[in-house]
Formats: C-alpha cells, sequence, structure tokens
C-alpha cells in the first residue's frame, strides 16, 4: 500500500498513468470519483431543490419545456433552467430535446415518499455540517439534529417536539418492515416487545403478518402517548400494550419471549447501548431472543452508508456510531447475550439482522 501510494501521490506518475493506454481508464475513473466525491454536497443540493420545490411531480404526467416547467413549480425560467438541466446530469431527470422528463432516479423518488421525507430532512445535517472540524474537535455545539432527536440533546436544551422525529421514523419503516420479518422467524414466538418501537409502525406491520402474537411497545413516554393514540386510530387498537418509560433506566415490561431493538443502537454511545440491551436481557423469558435490525457499518456494496454517511449523521446529533454486525455482536457479548447470528437481509444498505439469546447456554 505504500508503495502504491508514494506512486499515486507523484505528480509524473499521474500524468504518464493518464497517457499510458493500459492505465488511462483507471486513472480516469479515479480522477472522476475523486470529483465526485469533492462534488457531492453540490448534487446533494440539487436533489434537496429538486424534492423541495416538487420538481419530479410536476413531471408526473410527461415532458414539459422550461416554461412549462417554471409555472410548475414556481422558480423563474431561468432558475428553473438551471435546476432542471442540473438534475438531468444526475439523471434525476432526462432531456427530450428542450422538453425535460423523469429520468431513473426521479422516477424511482416518486414511488418512494419515505426516501423524499429523508431528503427534506437532511436540510438539517448539511447546516450541522457546515463546520465538520467543529464537530470532531467535540466542540461545544448545539446542532440542529440535537434538538430534532430530542432524546440525544444534553439536559436542559430546548428540544423540537417529537412529533418531527415520530413522523420521520414512521414514514421510513415502510421501507424496511419485511424485510425484518422476512429476516428472522417471529411466528415462533408467543410475546414480542419492541423497544423504541416509535408510532408503532412495525408492531403493527407484525400484527399484520403474525395475528397471534401478542405485542408490546415500548419509548420514551411522550412518544408512547403518540404510539398509543396512532394505534388506537388502527383496528389493532387495545391489542398493542403500549408502555412509557425510558429504556436506559431500566423497569422494562417483562415476560416477553422475543424483543426488537430496530434503528435504536446505532443513536446510542456503547455505554448507554449497554444499559439498553442489559435491561432487555433483564426483561425477556428465559432464553428469549433479542433481534437487532438497523443499517450498519462495512455492508458490502454499501461501504459508505456506514461509516462515512451515518457516522457523521451521528456526529452531528451528539450520540451513537453505526456499529458492523461483528461490533453488534460484541456488544451483545458484553451483554450477556449470546448464540449470536446474522440473518441476511434483501436490501443490507436499509437493515441488517442480528439476533441473540438472553442466556448465553450453548447448546
Ligand atoms: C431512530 S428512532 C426508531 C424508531 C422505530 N424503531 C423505527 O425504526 O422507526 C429511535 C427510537 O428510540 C426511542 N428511544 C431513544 N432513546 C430511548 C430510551 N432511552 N428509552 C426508550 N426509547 C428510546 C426514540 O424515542 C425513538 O422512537
Amino acid at each position: 500500500v505504500r508503495v502504491r501510494n508514494r506512486a499515486l501521490s507523484d505528480p509524473h506518475f499521474q500524468r504518464w498513468a493518464a497517457r499510458f493506454p493500459l492505465t488511462r481508464g483507471i486513472a480516469h475513473r479515479r480522477a472522476t470519483a475523486l470529483f465526485d466525491m469533492s462534488a457531492g454536497f453540490v448534487y446533494a443540493q440539487v436533489l434537496h431543490a429538486s424534492v423541495r420545490v416538487g420538481l419530479f411531480q410536476a413531471l408526473e404526467g410527461g415532458a414539459l419545456d422550461a416554461t412549462e416547467l417554471s409555472a410548475r413549480i414556481g422558480l423563474p425560467v431561468s432558475g428553473t433552467e438551471r435546476l432542471a438541466r442540473a438534475a438531468a446530469a444526475l439523471d434525476l431527470l432526462e432531456m427530450d430535446g428542450e422538453r425535460f422528463v423523469l429520468g431513473v432516479h426521479g422516477a424511482a423518488l416518486l414511488a418512494n415518499p419515505a426516501a423524499t421525507s429523508m431528503i427534506r430532512h437532511h436540510e438539517l445535517l448539511y447546516r450541522d455540517l457546515a463546520d465538520p472540524l467543529a464537530l470532531l474537535r467535540g466542540d461545544d455545539v448545539t446542532t440542529s439534529l440535537r434538538r430534532f432527536w430530542s432524546y440525544a440533546a444534553p439536559p436542559g436544551t430546548p428540544t423540537d417536539d417529537v412529533a418531527g422525529y415520530s413522523a420521520l421514523m414512521a414514514d421510513s419503516l415502510a421501507l424496511i418492515a419485511d424485510d425484518i420479518l422476512d429476516a428472522y422467524p417471529f411466528g415462533e414466538h408467543r410475546h414480542l416487545l419492541d423497544v423504541g418501537g416509535g408510532e408503532g409502525v412495525f408492531v403493527e406491520a407484525v400484527a399484520r403478518r403474525f395475528p397471534r402474537l401478542r405485542l408490546t411497545l415500548f419509548d420514551l413516554p411522550p412518544v408512547a402517548e403518540r404510539a398509543r393514540a396512532r394505534l388506537d386510530r388502527t383496528n389493532l387498537g387495545s391489542g398493542v400494550d403500549v408502555v412509557g418509560g425510558d429504556a436506559i433506566r431500566g423497569g422494562l415490561p417483562s415476560g416477553a419471549d422475543v424483543a426488537t431493538l430496530v434503528r435504536v443502537l446505532h443513536d446510542h454511545d456503547d455505554a448507554q447501548a449497554l444499559r439498553i440491551l442489559g435491561a432487555i436481557r433483564a426483561a425477556l423469558a428465559p432464553d428469549g431472543v433479542l433481534v437487532v435490525a438497523e443499517p450498519m457499518a462495512d455492508t458490502e456494496g454499501a461501504r459508505a452508508m456506514g461509516d462515512a454517511y451515518f457516522g457523521f449523521y451521528l456526529l452531528a446529533m451528539g450520540q451513537g456510531r453505526p456499529r458492523s454486525p461483528d461490533e453488534v455482536a460484541s456488544l451483545l457479548r458484553s451483554a450477556g447475550f449470546g448464540r449470536i447470528h446474522r440473518h441476511p437481509t434483501r436490501q443490507p444498505m436499509l437493515t441488517q439482522v442480528v439476533t441473540a439469546h438472553a442466556a448465553s447456554i450453548v447448546k
């Protein structure tokens, strides 16, 4: 690696590699990748602006020229043209002569309101990342994401209402609920406890698939209240027990033989995560199973999503870190869990699944 890197950082070698027929293609691809990395923030802004003005919805009915599009999205014609051409360069749109139509990514986004909510939400992340070094140094900055995820805010800081994050999570859970339910045989259990269950979208999906499973949802009291109200509006009604509390302080309702932690563990530093895991272990029936489901670091084909995207997202949020399946396993082991297994999922970029037994009984 040292020899390779010495060559790659030598300007003479770079000039030679860019001309030599056998290395020309590689040199070009690497230069493009590096350019794309440095321009990534700009590309993200093009996407963000497109979502905010409803560019993709505007083109749902077919091709439009810049003037027609301008009337739909409420930007001046010159701004519309600038945005639409940038979006076309990123395959969000395509050009059909002088007119614009949906491109592959724009069309896909139309069918994916959850991704659209995340793109809108990224406004807070971009604001917080304006000075990444301040975050990396650990300077005492109150970020927008800390206020948004109120459980990550230092005590006494003003925070947003839990409604914001609860709705964002409820929107995006649809993308992964089926993957989790397909990855693990929940039907073999009798009572499921969803810890950090948000507004109850996951337990609702469980109930639909496994109507005989008893269900308990646990979350912070204001979120539990929202879950209760939301579930009461569904035909599940009182079929789900909803309990408010703080998993870090323990006191989870006991007796379930399977617990789930869906997109919860990565939000917490190791010390807090161990307390949550300890509380779950204490609450589970003997030999009960914990199912951890979340996007993880070191995901093949999506490595940047883990340590780069989630690493910096959680840095801005002020706590937590993305963990690889092996790191999740070692945390589970430290909390006294055993018989740890990984279960393949359809979209590992969105969630992986690791299970563990409450008592480390080796068969
Ligand atoms: C990222 S959200 C995930 C929600 C849901 N599981 C999902 O995937 O949509 C994390 C959830 O954990 C809850 N949470 C965070 N800290 C908690 C704690 N100490 N005790 C109980 N719930 C907690 C939050 O209120 C929030 O609903």
